[in-house]
């Protein structure tokens, strides 16, 4: 049996790595006074249906079913809806700062960097308007990839403006795009549907059109023009670093507003976006909620570590057992003074099966344990462990057995940096 296509497996020590990459998400996102938000894997289907009628997302690659009780249910496939979701369910006050750490389902075509379960860390805030929090939501980003240790990325900038600002520009990219029906072919269906689902396309023989299609930025309203020079302004006063991409219109139908994308240049530029997000100022309504205008990014852990990987930063962290115990008695008491260990706070392991002494030192340097406990007959009788430094040429010595965890303890704290 295999996993199912296009999913998975995380496996040890790479699943270390993993969990590294989480926490540090987790700090900053703390640090920058957001709260963990759990929310079903699953949802009712329309809470995904109203952010991307018009997107592949959620036409062609979402898994949804009829559950046992006759309800049309759907795998989440993106992060934002299900927070919005909660947000109007439960009404918290406002700010509502959230992030997010989860599994996303799409039924895409698998490649490098690109799968059918990918998992998104994710920030969202809710309820304001302030061009100071966009760069707060970019800083967090830019900062958590900078604390992976990444430096090859690249923030691209765009704004989607208003609503008379999008149906404007729809009108006349609309047009646009009649003009070059040959070339649009099939895809003409997708242009009418949604005429801002073309601009972001990466096709070559399209380049050329759309290097010259109208840009949004043209279009701005003085309100919108005014958000983003701020939103830019901010940015500089941190000293992030960005680019304006004026075709950069991102892939739900919720965005409104600033919208923003990290590419890694380190990756294939395919599958180079290691996160991205923007504003849905009218999502909480649309979803029956009160007017909320909100701002957030997801970031995909899979592509934040194979850019970790093409960088050569965020190595797997070394395996950290302290104490392993081998036990040259056979009937010695092991699985005392394992459980002592770990009460005590340190990490310490054992063989199991009554292994030769042999096997159980093997088993000790595998484990890549610092130290090995040994119980042997002699030292026993007087009220003695050996200890011997794994990581060393130094002979082994005695503890007292009753002061071996906090022995251990002692030394640990002292190798620390
Ligand atoms: P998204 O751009 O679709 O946005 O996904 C966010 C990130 O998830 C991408 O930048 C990428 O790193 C990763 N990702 C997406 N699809 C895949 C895949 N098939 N395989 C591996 N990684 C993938 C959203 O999902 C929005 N909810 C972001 C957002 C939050 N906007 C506002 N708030």
């Amino acid at each position: 049996m295999r996993a199912p296509k296009g999913m998975l497996d995380v496996l040890p020590p790479e699943s270390a790595r993993w969990m590294e990459v989480v926490s540090r998400f987790a700090k900053r996102a703390e640090r920058f006074g957001f709260g963990l938000l759990l929310t079903p894997i699953v949802e009712h289907y329309e809470v995904f249906a109203r952010v991307g009628e018009t997107t592949d997302v959620v036409r062609k690659e979402m898994y949804d079913f009829v559950d046992r009780g006759g309800r049309r249910l759907a795998l989440r496939p993106e992060g934002t809806a299900p927070v919005v979701r909660a947000f109007v369910q439960h009404r918290p006050t406002t700010p509502w700062k959230v992030w997010y750490l989860a599994p996303n389902f799409r039924a895409e075509q698998p490649q490098a960097g690109r799968y059918r379960q990918h998992w998104q860390l994710g920030a969202e805030v809710i309820g304001i308007d302030d061009p100071d929090i966009d760069v707060e939501i970019i800083e967090l980003l830019w900062g958590f990839c900078r604390d992976l240790g990444l430096r090859d990325v690249r923030l691209a900038l765009n704004s989607m403006g208003d609503a008379e600002t999008r149906t404007r520009y729809r009108e006349v990219l609309l047009e646009y795009w009649h003009a070059h029906a040959d070339l649009l072919g099939q895809e003409m269906e997708r242009a009418e549907a949604n005429p801002l689902r073309i601009l972001d396309s990466k096709r070559p023989d399209w380049e050329d059109m759309l290097e010259r299609a109208p840009q949004l930025g043209e279009y701005l309203s003085d309100a919108s023009a005014a958000h983003f020079a701020r939103v830019q302004e901010g940015l500089q006063a941190i000293g992030i670093p960005f680019e304006i991409a004026p075709r950069l219109v991102r892939g739900f139908d919720y965005y409104t507003s600033t919208v923003f994308e990290l590419a890694s240049d380190a990756l294939d530029a395919a599958q180079n976006a290691i996160g991205g997000g923007g504003r849905y100022d009218k999502l909480a309504q649309e979803m029956g909620g009160p007017a909320a205008p909100s701002i957030g990014f997801g970031s995909g852990i899979e592509r934040l570590l194979l850019a970790c990987d093409a960088e050569g930063v965020l190595p797997v962290p070394p395996p950290h057992i302290d104490a392993f115990v081998v036990d040259l008695v056979g009937i010695g008491d092991t699985a005392r003074l394992l459980a002592e260990l770990r009460e005590s706070g340190l990490s310490a392991d054992r063989a199991y099966g009554g292994r030769s002494p042999k096997k159980q030192f093997a088993s000790a340097d595998r484990s890549g344990a610092r130290w090995a406990v040994i119980i042997g007959a002699d030292e026993a009788d007087r009220g003695m462990v050996a200890v011997k430094d794994l990581r060393s040429d130094q002979p082994q010595c005695e503890v007292r057995r009753e002061e071996i965890a906090a022995w251990l303890q002692t030394r640990k704290d002292e190798a620390r940096p």
